[in-house]
């Protein structure tokens, strides 16, 4: 008989991951090595990682932070600017210094203030990506006082996007952390092989309205914004489908209390404690989890052109909802994601 408080799937990956560096990385790396088996790193630091000497260390830093034993991998990815050299970035994707290369539009968000400012000063850079197979990582949002927030993505897709997979058609991209319908249905649409997309536990438990509960709520603010209900449910059924264009991706971006509790508070939300507890209860819910491993395990590996994690790990539901305590640093805590439901899906293997 199916046991439905028990499932097993392949080792996780997680397509989209901030886990800083010094004191914050120390506190947090655990939280993600336990659970997955490799995850593309973010490349926003406050010196964001432009070269791959760079990209050399920051991943030997985290590789020194990680608990005894993790087998965890992670994949490091260019922080592109509008002077990025393509060489560079052909010899660090060659060697594996790099996965990946991320375009942060400037000013889109954290750490971004030396990200791209026309994208059209890259075309060398994208010809570079097209040729090894390498992805794109697109922060899909633009900058502009006269488009409002909530339709930054849309408009991202409309100029920008759009556009760029005209010029760079074997250029493969993926759309991050994607929070609305007009994304999903135009990926859906466009049904490529060469554009993918990652959705966090966050944008699929929450819309807007989470932000503004009886007050602000700065720990349910992150970018993009979340949208309205419409989005989320479209995103769900996305996530849900087995579609091999939609995989995991936390975004999980940690910010201390103090940061976010402020008159001009950080964007990001830290979840990767919860993150596998948050997919499946969602999962759940909607009644796929037959989806599950397409979703968390398999789509992002093969649109990576990387094996599958062997490795099972099996989830069993508990009787009581879990618990995640915030992360401590010093004086000062990282808050975990709550999702305005319950969690009972706890990791059963080690
Ligand atoms: O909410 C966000 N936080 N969105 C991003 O794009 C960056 C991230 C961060 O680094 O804190
Ligand atoms: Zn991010």
């Amino acid at each position: 008989m199916k046991n439905e408080n028990v499932i097993t799937f392949n080792r996780p990956d997680d397509w989209h991951l901030h886990v800083r560096n010094d004191d914050v990385l120390a506190a947090v790396i655990g939280d993600t090595s336990r659970d997955f088996g490799r995850a593309i790193i973010m490349p926003n630091l406050p010196t964001p990682i432009t070269t791959r000497s760079m990209a050399t260390a920051y991943r030997d830093e985290i590789l020194n932070q990680l608990p005894d034993k993790s087998k965890f991998s992670p994949l490091m990815t260019c922080y592109l600017t509008d002077t990025t050299d393509p060489d560079d970035l052909r010899e660090g994707l060659k060697s594996g210094a790099y996965t990946a290369a991320k375009l942060y539009p400037a000013g889109a968000t954290t750490n971004s203030n030396n990200g791209v400012t026309n994208i059209s000063y890259l075309d060398d850079v994208f010809d570079v990506l097209s040729e090894l197979g390498c992805p794109l990582l697109v922060h899909g949002e633009v900058v502009d006082d006269n488009v409002d927030v909530f339709d930054r993505e849309n408009v991202f897709i409309q100029k920008i996007l759009i556009p760029l997979r005209a010029r760079h058609k074997k250029l493969k991209i993926v759309f991050e952390h994607i929070t609305t319908k007009q994304a999903v249905e135009y990926i859906e649409n466009e049904n490529p092989s060469c554009l993918a997309a990652t959705i966090t536990p966050h944008h699929l438990s929450i819309n807007r309205n989470a932000m503004f509960q009886g007050g602000i709520r700065p720990h349910m603010y992150c970018l993009p914004i979340a949208k309205r209900e419409e989005h989320r449910r479209t995103l769900l059924r996305a996530a849900c489908s087995g579609d091999e264009h939609f995989f995991l991706g936390t975004d999980s971006a940690p910010h201390t209390k103090e940061t976010k509790e402020s008159s001009c508070g950080c964007a990001g939300i830290y979840n990767s404690p919860c993150a596998i507890s948050t997919y499946l209860q969602i999962f759940e819910q909607a009644d796929a989890l037959g989806q599950f491993n397409d979703f968390a395990s398999k789509n992002g590996p093969l649109f990576y052109n990387l094996p599958i994690n062997t490795e099972l790990v099996t989830y069993k539901k508990e009787n009581k909802p879990l618990v995640f305590p915030n992360v401590v640093i010093d004086a000062d805590s990282v808050e975990v994601f709550s999702p305005p439901f319950n969690l009972y899906w706890k990791k059963a293997t080690s």
